[in-house]
């Protein structure tokens, strides 16, 4: 789960995506880019909460249940507890932004019924990817390459 994270902001970064869309309000595109950001550092902070937890606790997390990871922490059965605790109550917090974050992606499809759910379609199923800057950019570019 962190390795897809960190891979996935490093991706954003590099290919300069983002909640960036024509079809949105300057506040709607900063609650939108903020509640992305608080997903992605619930999704850090759980997993790494997760790791701390187990090797608080036990011989710590193995990948696939083999390959084992570095520890960070010795074995600690009280902070373990409380670790395993804050893991549980970071699973909680990711569940209600997937809520929340769920929500606002049907509400944009059915009741403001703008592209920001279908952007997130492969090319060739999306009808409209030019409701997002970084992909229409990415588009004129090729397009002025091709001589279209
Ligand atoms: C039915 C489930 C889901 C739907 C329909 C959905 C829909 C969407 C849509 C439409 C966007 C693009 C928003 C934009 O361009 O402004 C988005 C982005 C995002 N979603 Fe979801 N999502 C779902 C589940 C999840 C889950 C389970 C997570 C995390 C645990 C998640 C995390 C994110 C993040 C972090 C972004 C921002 C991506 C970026 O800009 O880097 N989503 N989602
Ligand atoms: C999105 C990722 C994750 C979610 C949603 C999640 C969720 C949960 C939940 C709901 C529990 C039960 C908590 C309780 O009631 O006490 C739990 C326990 C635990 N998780 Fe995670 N977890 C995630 C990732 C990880 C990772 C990456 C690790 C380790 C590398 C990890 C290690 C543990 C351990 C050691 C426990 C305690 C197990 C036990 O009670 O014996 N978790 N997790």
């Amino acid at each position: 789960m962190l390795a897809l994270t960190l891979g996935r902001l490093a991706w954003r970064a590099y290919a300069r995506v983002g909640a960036v869309n024509a079809v949105l309000s300057r506040a709607q595109l900063l609650l939108a880019g903020a509640l992305h950001y608080v997903l992605y550092a619930a999704l850090v902070g759980l997993t790494l909460l997760g790791w701390l937890t187990a090797d608080a606790t036990s011989i710590g997390p193995r990948l696939f249940g083999v390959l084992p990871l570095p520890r960070l922490i010795g074995i600690d059965r009280n902070l373990g507890d409380d670790l395993q605790q804050w893991h549980a109550q970071a699973a909680w917090l990711l569940l209600a932004l997937v809520a929340v974050h769920v929500a606002a992606a049907l509400w944009h499809h059915y009741v403001r019924r703008d592209a920001v759910l279908r952007s997130m379609l492969p090319p060739a199923a999306g009808k409209d990817r030019s409701v997002r800057p970084a992909i229409a950019l990415a588009a004129a570019v090729e397009c002025a390459g091709a001589g279209c």
